[in-house]
C-alpha cells in the first residue's frame, strides 16, 4: 500500500493516498461504467419483455434500471473533483442479449451478485486501505441493494420459470398494474375484467409496488 505513516501525539496514524493516483479514483469509475451499463442493460431488457407481453416485470427492470442511475450518480458525485479529467480504467464488462426473459432474469443475478460478493466489498476494502471512508460506505451500502436486486431477479426466474408468475395451485392473488384490480384465483385471467388489460399487467401481490397486505 501506498500509505504514509506518521506519529502524532496520540499515536501512529495512516495518512491517505492522493486520491488522484489511488486505486479508488479508478475504482470509482470501474463503479461508475459497471452502473451505467447495468441501467441500459436493464432498460433493453424491459424492452424484450414488454414484446413478450410480461409487462410487470418490464416495470421491474426500468424500476430497478433507475436504482442502477441513482448508483452510478453516487459514484460519479464521488468523482466530482476530477472534472474535465479522463480516468483511464480496464475492466470486463457482461453481454447479456438472451431473447429469453427468465435467461435475461437469471444474468442479471448472477452480475447483482458478483457485485454483492465480491466486486464492491473488494473495492470497499481498498477505499478504507487508503482512507476513502466515504467512498468505502458508498461501496457497502450499494453492494447490499446489489443484493436485493440479485434476490429480487432471482425470485421473478424462478416463477417464471415453472410457470408460477401467473399461477399458483394452492391460490393466490395479483395485481393489475394498469388499473389496480385484485384477481384471488389459482391464476391471473387471460385479461383484467376490470380495465381489459393484458394478463401480462397482473403481478403477484407479494411483490405488488406500494400495496400493503390490509389495504387488501
Ligand atoms: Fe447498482
Ligand atoms: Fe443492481
Amino acid at each position: 500500500m501506498e500509505h504514509t505513516t506518521y506519529r502524532s501525539k496520540k499515536g501512529v496514524c495512516t495518512m491517505a493516498v492522493d486520491f488522484s493516483k489511488s486505486k479508488t479514483r479508478e475504482n470509482l469509475m470501474r463503479a461508475f461504467a459497471g452502473e451505467s451499463q447495468a441501467r441500459n442493460r436493464y432498460t433493453i431488457a424491459a424492452k424484450q419483455a414488454s414484446r413478450d407481453n410480461l409487462y410487470s416485470i418490464s416495470q421491474i427492470f426500468l424500476f430497478t434500471a433507475d436504482q442502477e442511475r441513482a448508483h452510478a450518480e453516487v459514484f460519479y458525485e464521488l468523482l466530482r473533483g476530477q472534472t474535465e479529467q479522463t480516468i483511464e480504467i480496464c475492466g470486463g464488462y457482461p453481454v447479456n442479449l438472451a431473447e429469453n426473459v427468465t435467461d435475461l432474469l437469471k444474468s442479471a443475478v448472477h452480475n447483482e451478485m458478483q457485485e454483492f460478493e465480491d466486486v464492491y466489498p473488494e473495492f470497499a476494502k481498498i477505499a478504507k486501505e487508503e482512507g476513502f471512508d466515504q467512498a468505502a460506505g458508498a461501496f457497502d451500502m450499494i453492494a447490499k441493494v446489489e443484493a436485493v436486486h440479485g434476490r429480487r431477479f432471482a425470485l421473478l426466474a424462478e416463477l417464471l420459470g415453472k410457470n408460477q408468475y401467473f399461477e399458483n395451485p394452492d391460490g393466490g392473488e395479483w395485481m393489475c398494474m394498469n388499473c389496480g384490480h385484485i384477481q384471488k384465483g389459482k391464476m391471473a385471467p387471460p385479461v383484467c375484467p376490470s380495465c381489459h388489460y393484458d394478463r401480462g399487467y397482473f403481478i403477484p401481490v407479494e411483490l405488488a409496488p406500494y400495496l400493503m397486505p390490509e389495504l387488501i
